[in-house]
């Protein structure tokens, strides 16, 4: 069995403050875990993140990469610059970047690309609003970021996919463990590679309101391999019981 993989997505959230004592709390040089952890502070986070984590099980990533590699790209952060600091991870593709910076599949398959490139760990998310579930489309949708995201990959070595239905992030409203289940299950199927083989080792992440009273059903799901948690994350308890449940 894979071993569980649980992100913290803080967001445009925190201080140097925040950052340290949930990093105190949450980094324990020494400790086992029983899943992967990565947070995910905001770009400016990253550097005393990365300080706070050293020894402990707990790695860092960045929200969000260039698809290039360097360049006249004012305000843009590379993955090489990433790596370069002591990242491991990035995500790619959060509904939130698709949303408000318009970001496309032939964008986000360029970011991935670049990412792996520079040795980065990826967290690509898909996923289909409210109004594309309740018009039956959710399943089409999915599949079409999936195969838009990961067509140009030649390997899916060190990629993960997080499912984040929209209508579930931020919204109390968490995707039953039976529908998460159901749609990793054929996003699993979706991917490209050879099937059964290495398409079992991608980590597939449920996000939306995870939260520490609903991530025990849904980590209990044959494809559900871990979670990207948004709000909980930023509370060290609860972040903590949801790393516990994995
Ligand atoms: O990246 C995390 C997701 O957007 C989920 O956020 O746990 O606050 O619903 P949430």
């Amino acid at each position: 069995m894979m071993r569980p993989l649980v992100i913290g997505n803080w967001k445009m959230h925190g201080s140097q403050a925040s950052v340290e004592s949930l990093l105190r709390e949450l980094a324990r040089p020494g400790e086992q875990l029983p899943a992967d952890v990565v947070v995910c502070p905001s770009f400016v986070h990253l550097q005393q993140a990365i300080g706070l984590c050293e020894g402990s099980p707990v790695e860092v990533g960045a929200q969000d990469c260039s698809a290039q590699d360097s360049g006249a790209r004012t305000g843009d952060v590379s993955a090489a610059m990433l790596a370069d600091l002591g990242c491991r991870w990035v995500i790619v593709g959060h509904s939130e970047r698709r949303q408000y910076h318009a970001e496309g599949d032939e964008l986000i398959a360029a970011k991935i690309t670049a990412a792996i490139s520079a040795g980065l760990n990826v967290v690509v998310c898909v996923g289909e609003t409210r109004a594309e579930r309740e018009a039956g489309d959710a399943h089409a949708v999915v599949a079409g970021q999936v195969r838009g995201a990961l067509a140009g990959q030649a390997s899916l070595g060190g990629i993960a996919v997080a499912y984040e239905p929209i209508w579930a992030i931020g919204t109390g409203l968490t995707a039953t463990p039976d529908q998460a289940q159901q749609m990793h299950a054929f996003i699993r199927a979706q991917l490209p590679g050879q099937k059964g083989v290495e398409t079992n080792r991608v980590p597939l992440l449920y996000g939306g309101s995870v939260k520490p009273d609903n991530a025990a059903a849904l980590f209990g799901q044959p494809d559900i391999d871990g979670a990207l948690v948004g709000g909980a994350s930023l509370d060290a308890g609860d972040f903590r019981h949801i790393i516990m449940a994995a």
